[in-house]
Formats: C-alpha cells, sequence, structure tokens
C-alpha cells in the first residue's frame, strides 16, 4: 500500500484526566453579565462554558510535567529543581545567567529598574502592557517600531511582526545610543496580533544594536510558536527542528524576558535570562528584594519541574503542528463566512475586528466590548477586548478611539479539542447573523487606570 499522507492533523495526545465544563441557559449568562457589570473579566469563570480570556497560565500539563513536579525538591536554597530548570533555559536559549521570577512582568521589573533611567527610550516591535508599564515606571519611554504592514488588520505579510529597520536606525541616530538602554523583539508580537518575526528581522535588529553598543533583549513569551513559523515560512528552516531555530533566535541577543505561563507550558513562572556578569548580579540583587533567593525567584520547586520539562514539550513537532493549526482552522472557517479578522492569524489567537464587523457600533460605544458580551451571551464564549474600553481612557480623563477594536480570542495551550473549536465558530457566525441587533455599551463606572479589568457597563438599548 502507498504511504498515507492525512489532511487531518489530529490532537497529538491523548486525554486522561478531564475537567468538566458548565452548560448554562442564556438566561442565566444574562443574569452572571449583568451582575458582573457587563464585564467578563468579572464573571466567575465557572459560568464560562469555553475560556478564551488568555493563552496565560492556562495550559493543560503533560503526565512527565505532573511526574516532575510530584519529585521536586523544595529547598530554599540550591534546590535540584532549580538546577534542572536552569539547565533547560540554557539549553534553549545558550544565556549564561537564568533568573528565576514569579512571571514574565517581574522579569520586566528587575530588567528595566536595573538599565533604564529617565529620558532612556526602549525601542520595540511593539511592548506588551507589563512591558511598556515597567519601561515607563522606570521613567523611560517605550516606542514602538513594527514594520507599516503590521498595524493594518488585513493585510498578509508572513513576518507581522518585524521590527521597522529603517526606523530602528533612524530612530538610534535620533535618541542616540547612551540613552537606549536596549532594543527589544517580542516574538511573537501579541499586541499586534501575536504575528511572527523573522530570523532576518532579529538577526538585523541585533546587528544594528550592537553596532552602536547598545544590548538586544527578546521578550521571549511565545518563542516556540515563532520558530514554528520560521520554519514554515522562512526560507533554509523547512528542514531545521524548532529547537534548533530557537537557539539561533536567542544566539542573536544578549538577554531575554519570559513569562513561562506562555510557551512555557506551566500556569506559572518566568525568568530573566542574560550574558552580561556584572549586570546579572545587579538583576539578582533586585531579584532577591523582590522575588527571593536566586534558586527560586518567587516559585515553588514544583513550578520549575514544570517549566523545564515544558520549554522542550512547547518544542515538539507535533504540537506545534497543531497548535497552530488550530489557531488557523478557526480563522479560515470565521474568513469563509465573512467575519473580518486580523490575517493572517497569528500563532495562539484568532482577533477578530469588531470595528468593521459591527459598524452601527461608534468606538466609544466601545464595539470589541459588545461583541465579546454578545459571544458570551450567546453561547458562553469569553474572549478579551484588545481596544478602546482597554486603551481609550486618556492620562487627562478624556476618551479617544483606540488605533484598533479587537476580541481576542486566545487558545489555552492543550485544552480544547477541534469540536470545541467547531462550537466555537458556530457561535461566532450566530452572533454575526443577527449583529445589527448587538447593542453598544456605555461604562457606568470606571478606574482611573488600567479600568477594563474592573469597569461596569451597560448596554444602550
Ligand atoms: N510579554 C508578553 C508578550 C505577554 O504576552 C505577557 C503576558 C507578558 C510579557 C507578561 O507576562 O503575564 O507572566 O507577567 N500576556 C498575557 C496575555 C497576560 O493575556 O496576553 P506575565
Amino acid at each position: 500500500m502507498d504511504e498515507f499522507h492525512p489532511q487531518t492533523i489530529i490532537e497529538p495526545f491523548r486525554i486522561r484526566s478531564v475537567e468538566p465544563i458548565r452548560f448554562t441557559t442564556m438566561g442565566e449568562r444574562e443574569q452572571a453579565l449583568g451582575e458582573a457589570g457587563y464585564n467578563p473579566f468579572l464573571l466567575h469563570a465557572r459560568d464560562v462554558l469555553i475560556d478564551l480570556l488568555t493563552d496565560s497560565g492556562t495550559a493543560a500539563m503533560s503526565s512527565r510535567q505532573w511526574a516532575g513536579m510530584m519529585a521536586s525538591d523544595e529547598s530554599y536554597a540550591g534546590a535540584s529543581s532549580f538546577y534542572r530548570f536552569e539547565a533547560a533555559v540554557r539549553d534553549i536559549t545558550g544565556f549564561k545567567h537564568v533568573i528565576p521570577t514569579h512571571q514574565g512582568r517581574a522579569a520586566e521589573h528587575i530588567l528595566f529598574n536595573t538599565i533604564a533611567r529617565p529620558g532612556d527610550v526602549v525601542l520595540n516591535n511593539t511592548h506588551f502592557d507589563t512591558t511598556r508599564a515597567h519601561v515607563e515606571h522606570a521613567g523611560a519611554e517605550a516606542r514602538d517600531l513594527v514594520i507599516p504592514e503590521g498595524r493594518q488588520p488585513r493585510t498578509i505579510h508572513p513576518f507581522k511582526g518585524n521590527i521597522d529597520l529603517q526606523a530602528l536606525e533612524a530612530a538610534i541616530r535620533e535618541v542616540g545610543p547612551q540613552r537606549i538602554p536596549a532594543v527589544m523583539a517580542t516574538v511573537t508580537n501579541n499586541s499586534g496580533g501575536g504575528q511572527p518575526v523573522s530570523m532576518a528581522n532579529i538577526r538585523a535588529a541585533g546587528e544594528i544594536a550592537h553596532a552602536h553598543g547598545i544590548r538586544f533583549i527578546i521578550d521571549a513569551c511565545r518563542f516556540a510558536e515563532n520558530a514554528w513559523f520560521i520554519k514554515t515560512r522562512e526560507e533554509g528552516y523547512a528542514d531545521k527542528a524548532p529547537i534548533d531555530i530557537a537557539r539561533e533566535m536567542f544566539g542573536y541577543a544578549d538577554g531575554c524576558t519570559m513569562s513561562a505561563k506562555k510557551d512555557g507550558m506551566a500556569n506559572i513562572g518566568g525568568f530573566l535570562a542574560l550574558n552580561d556578569d556584572e549586570l546579572a548580579a545587579r538583576c539578582r540583587a533586585l531579584e532577591i528584594l523582590t522575588e527571593g533567593f536566586p534558586t527560586y525567584g518567587g516559585m515553588a520547586g514544583y513550578d520549575m519541574e514544570a517549566i523545564a520539562q515544558g520549554l522542550y514539550e512547547a518544542l515538539d513537532e507535533g504540537y506545534l503542528r497543531y497548535r497552530i493549526r488550530s489557531i488557523a482552522y478557526l480563522g479560515e472557517k470565521l474568513t469563509a463566512a465573512g467575519v473580518p479578522i486580523v490575517q493572517p492569524t497569528g500563532g495562539h489567537a484568532v482577533y477578530i475586528d469588531a470595528r468593521e464587523m459591527l459598524p452601527h457600533i461608534p468606538p466609544l460605544r466601545y464595539p470589541a466590548w459588545s461583541l465579546n458580551n454578545a459571544l458570551y451571551l450567546l453561547g458562553g464564549v469569553r474572549g478579551v477586548e484588545i481596544g478602546t474600553v482597554m486603551f481609550g481612557l486618556q492620562p487627562d480623563g478624556t476618551e479617544q478611539p483606540a488605533a484598533m477594536d479587537l476580541v481576542r480570542l486566545a487558545f489555552p495551550r492543550r485544552v480544547y479539542t477541534q469540536s470545541h473549536v467547531d462550537y466555537l465558530a458556530e457561535v461566532i457566525l450566530a452572533v454575526n447573523a443577527q449583529r445589527d441587533r448587538v447593542p453598544g455599551h456605555r461604562i457606568v463606572w470606571q478606574a482611573p487606570v488600567l479600568r477594563h479589568f474592573t469597569a461596569r457597563l451597560k448596554p444602550i438599548a
């Protein structure tokens, strides 16, 4: 018989521990959302059927991860779990110093507190919110330099997360290298649709930074997904293993910040990794102050075991093929039905363009927030608004429309199956079929900063 090449990409695992999800009626969901002030962040998770709020810390762990966790070493200093964690991070990133932290933003806090001063400028394709917040907390400016294609939802480009290299050179000339503590690349570019950065772009950005004596740091949260896009889209990488692609990426940089809640396949944890001895020593001093002793840094020994194993599982080809395919699969179904999404689909999420889908809701009536609530009411699905509620409030208290109004549907790793995705597409299409009946919202209470987490809203009749 001929060799069989299946078209169906199946989940590369079988399930031997299950967690029930709870079905609710539309009436129950109406009540739950009303009690939550029409803010999905304030829902009880047990009232959500398919939870796509984030891919962060929501992964299902493998039997090997659990086995490692059972055998962890919880010693305060010098735990063998730390040395296994350190060895895994070094093996994959090549960086000399591994500084454990409780999650990604703690690594950012330590790094920017140590390297950034008022008046400095940090350059990045797009700073994630917490990265920007820590740069600004240190008194510096966070400047985004993604290529123009990366700002246009429907432009197709294989590496929409790329840094605009001309803009990078121009910014370095304008600001001066002594005021730039780091050039960064966020892989994949979460705030820009989970879009990848090419190897050529990473290499060139590193060379430009180094030519001016500036350090180059990778925000590595989704490094394995980025490696997969390089393998499948960039010439010369088709036959390379994801781990070797990852090693090459990190090889162009001087360090990385990492949230192990993403491609660490863990529920908590992170790290800062660096080559520079003197900088690492200064970062460790701050780590002891805020995170803990340098061989645990805010994690339990079992967290470090989960990550030491998880980092390798995230680089498994069968896993990555399934992971990226499940996102593309939903994207294809929505595109075929005419639902506007950020194209092409990225690594960890599908982003629906709510401003385009719901033209009757003006930006200041929050189209993406309204769409997200409609998805919950109709189908028990929870995504997250990345739009005017999240970014619209200005420091002077006025409101401006955000650049885009998107609903991000982020996929937890190894949690949902293809039938969950089929159901999800059905819910989105059902909302799309009656989209002119989706009401806008107004805010009835808000906090002065990061209002989206706690705001209370009302639908507009
Ligand atoms: N960098 C990027 C690119 C991220 O996506 C995140 C978190 C962080 C840093 C911070 O890591 O949460 O461990 O402190 N992103 C999550 C999300 C919260 O939903 O996209 P953390």
